[in-house]
């Protein structure tokens, strides 16, 4: 199966299916000396883990805890290759996360329908076989693999003093058999101008292609996005000004992007996730035979992925940002005649 791979210089290929033995990553291009160890990244696995949010009445009285994810997977990490005695060795890092948690048997009478909303339909036209089990590989699951890598992307980032952070915008509720979405916003700091290319591979572009491949998104905005197409120019333009001796700009609707490369000033990007689609309403489908059935979504699911997928935005921003900076390494004869002199 093609598309598995994301980067050309930072190059994250992901394997595996929900209801299988494992998941995983392999990392190719890491630059040997990083200090890197599974304690390293556990810390971000764990965030897609998210505490259960109490839900509290109109009065301020808490009535229960809102279940936020309810497959319980330690997402214990393990690194296979490409670290010795605690250092990144260059060679391709290998990363094996095992689905402990797996009751298949929930996916039993749903073998042969049309989720709707789920990639069941999409997955048998082009395929004509498709491993049913929890939504096979395109399950959240396989956002577990991408959050290893991104962690190691992030590891790479600090040592060049760029963070990301983000904020979950706006959470959509619903009632207890339906669903909502909600909307994640990701802030890249300390990030240099100059980074990203000219035309098809533009930051926003490369930006855009990760964060839309992350399962349930269905927009994505850099910095005034959708809103910049009803201001005028003299709105939307960032002035550039000089401040304590250097260039920058008195607003950000660029959201740190100018003509596919960074400005230097933050990068802000959203993700708009749809609802969950796996509803324990009643829904009318298609099965496999093209005959017309009403099903009911039985098994552990998330309510909002939003909670989840939030630092699933943060990995894909950070892997692609890594991407981008080790590309532009040779965009200038000059640094390069600087770094091999
Ligand atoms: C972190 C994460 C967790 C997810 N968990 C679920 C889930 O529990 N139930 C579900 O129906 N969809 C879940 N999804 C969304 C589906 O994977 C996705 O909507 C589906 O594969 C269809 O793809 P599309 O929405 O990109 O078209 C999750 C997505 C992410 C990113």
């Amino acid at each position: 199966m093609a598309g598995n791979t994301f980067g050309k210089n930072f190059k994250v290929t992901t394997w595996g299916e929900s209801h299988g033995p494992a998941i995983g990553v392999v990392i190719d291009g890491c630059p040997a000396g990083l200090p890197l160890c599974e304690e390293d990244i556990q810390p971000m696995m764990d965030r897609r883990h998210p505490q259960p949010t109490p839900v509290f009445n109109p009065y301020g009285v808490e009535i229960e805890a809102a279940p936020v994810n309810k497959r319980k997977e330690p997402d214990k990490i393990r690194i296979l290759s490409g670290v010795f005695e605690g250092m990144t060795t260059g060679t391709p890092i290998s990363i094996m996360i095992e689905n402990t948690d797996v009751k298949s048997k929930d996916y039993d009478d749903l073998k042969d329908v049309y989720r709707p909303g789920h990639a069941d339909y999409t997955f048998d036209m082009k395929y004509g076989i498709r491993d049913h089990r929890g939504g096979g590989r395109s399950s959240g699951r396989e956002t577990a693999a991408r959050v290893a890598a991104g962690a190691i992307a992030v590891k790479i980032l600090d040592e060049l003093g760029i963070k990301i952070s983000s904020d979950i915008t706006y959470l959509g509720f619903a009632d207890e058999d339906d669903s909502a979405g909600g909307t994640v916003e990701c802030v890249v700091t300390g990030m240099p101008a100059g980074v990203g290319e000219t035309v098809f591979d533009k930051l926003d572009a490369r930006l855009g292609q990760a964060v839309m491949s992350i399962g349930a998104v269905k927009a994505f905005e850099v910095g005034a996005g959708v809103m910049a197409s009803q201001l005028t120019g003299s709105m939307n333009n960032d002035e550039f000004i000089v401040l304590d001796g250097k260039i920058t700009k008195n607003t950000n609707n660029a959201g740190g992007i100018l003509g596919g490369m960074s400005d230097g000033d933050e990068i802000v990007i959203k993700a708009y996730f749809k609802p969950t689609p796996s509803i324990s309403k009643p829904q009318n489908t298609v099965n496999k035979n093209g005959e017309e059935v009403t099903i009911t979504i039985s098994g552990r699911h998330d309510d909002n992925v939003v909670e989840k997928a939030q630092v699933v935005v943060e990995a894909m921003v950070a892997v692609t940002l890594v991407d981008a900076l080790f590309e532009n390494m040779h965009s200038r004869l000059d640094k390069i005649k600087e770094f091999y002199r």
